[in-house]
């Protein structure tokens, strides 16, 4: 079931707002984006979406959550070596091939040691780590089970500086899935904040105005990322009108209410907010599923998504801050001289991709228009 133009019109912060925005420069050209959250997958996985994120984006922050997950740094550059060789074979212009830079992290595990910790800091693959709480999420098993048992390696890695990513969801099964952000915020988040008050955090892919306040409230270590799809959408695109499996992602869409915070944030310039797509491969199949899996695609068309929702509200020149910026910022990495041109024209969303052979992989937004594209490169 997809979503049509019309139903997106229903809210008031419309991606089709861009086009009766008179304000809406035809285009924008900024320093080509990073992604700094992303899941690419492996194996076959890599065929398709290596190419897409190559396309659109310089620097990635490749997840860990693989089967079995990334957990060390020889992992790490070897799950690199897999991402480039693709980026070798993929049909794509050879100067993406040129830019394209995938950054690793490492998957926290009940048994990550600070000496993993070192050894990752100092293997120049590893950008950071990334803590999942046991079962909070797709392939989340592995995570951690007890926060406080991870003291040392979490002084192991303020000594090293490498920033620590958060899935910042608590997993009670007592919990309702609309709280679980606000609860980790409060039972786990602000004291994990002071105990290491050095620590370089990154709160990933915020869901609510809790989360946003809390990001706000604290120095300038603690960063945060934003999805498209919480820009743009809330839970009535969801639930409203029958399920809509490709907008089930985790943290869960949330009110309208809080995806107007985070618009908010993201397009207010301030450098603590900056993107992450979180673009999460499933089939179609394991979307379209009784049991459907939790994760949107959006690598491909993440940055006309973004375009959208920043005009939607008249800010498409805080975009480069936001897209190409404020993170290179955070992690104190150089900023890219390579620009890219976003145009305000439409574009057609292909229904879905070929994938892993015989499968396919539905996009958000499936044979939607967009009004923004971007500009091809003659
Ligand atoms: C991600 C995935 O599929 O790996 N899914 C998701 O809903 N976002 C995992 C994650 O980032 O939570
Ligand atoms: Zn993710």
């Amino acid at each position: 079931m997809i979503l049509n133009t019309a139903s997106i019109s229903d809210t008031e912060t419309s991606p089709s707002n861009a086009q009766t925005n008179n304000s809406t420069p035809k285009q924008i050209t900024l320093a080509r984006p990073d992604d700094w959250h992303i899941h690419l997958r492996d194996g076959n996985s890599l065929n398709t979406t290596v190419a897409h994120a190559a396309q659109s984006f310089n620097r990635v922050i490749c997840m860990p959550n693989l089967v079995p997950p990334v957990k060390t740094a020889i992992e790490a550059q070897a799950y690199r070596d897999r991402i480039m060789q693709a980026l070798e074979h993929a049909n794509i212009d050879d100067r993406y091939k040129l830019t394209f830079n995938p950054r690793m992290t490492l998957y926290l595990t009940d048994t990550t040691t600070a000496e993993d910790i070192k050894l990752a800091a100092q293997s120049g693959v590893v950008q950071a780590v990334k803590l999942y709480p046991a079962g909070a999420t797709t392939n989340s098993a592995d995570g951690v089970t007890n926060l406080a048992s991870r003291h040392e390696v979490f002084s192991a890695m303020q000594k090293y500086e490498l920033p620590l990513l958060i899935h910042g969801e608590v997993t009670d099964s007592h919990v309702d899935i609309f709280d679980r952000e606000k609860q980790f915020i409060d039972t786990t988040l602000s004291s994990l904040v002071s105990q290491f008050p050095e620590l370089k955090i990154v709160v990933e892919h915020i869901t609510t105005g809790d989360a946003a306040d809390f990001v706000l409230s604290q120095n300038e270590r603690v960063a945060a990322t934003i999805t498209p799809q919480h820009l743009l959408f809330n839970r009535n695109h969801l639930l409203v009108g029958g399920v809509k499996p490709h907008f089930y992602c985790l943290p869960i869409l949330k009110r309208k209410q809080h995806q107007q915070v985070l618009l908010d944030v993201a397009t207010s310039g301030n450098p603590k907010f900056f993107l992450g797509t979180d673009s999460a491969p499933h089939a179609t199949h394991a979307k379209e599923n009784a049991c459907g899996c939790a994760g949107c695609y959006s690598a491909s068309i993440a940055l006309p998504l973004y375009a959208t929702a920043f005009d939607s509200v008249g800010k498409i020149n805080r975009l480069e801050g936001f897209a190409s910026q404020f993170g290179a910022k955070f992690y104190g990495l150089p900023l890219i001289d390579e620009r890219i041109t976003l145009v305000n024209e439409p574009m057609q969303v292909p229904s879905s991709y070929p994938y892993l052979g015989q499968e396919t992989l539905t996009p958000l937004m499936a044979g939607e228009t967009l009004p923004w594209s971007i500009k091809l490169e003659s």
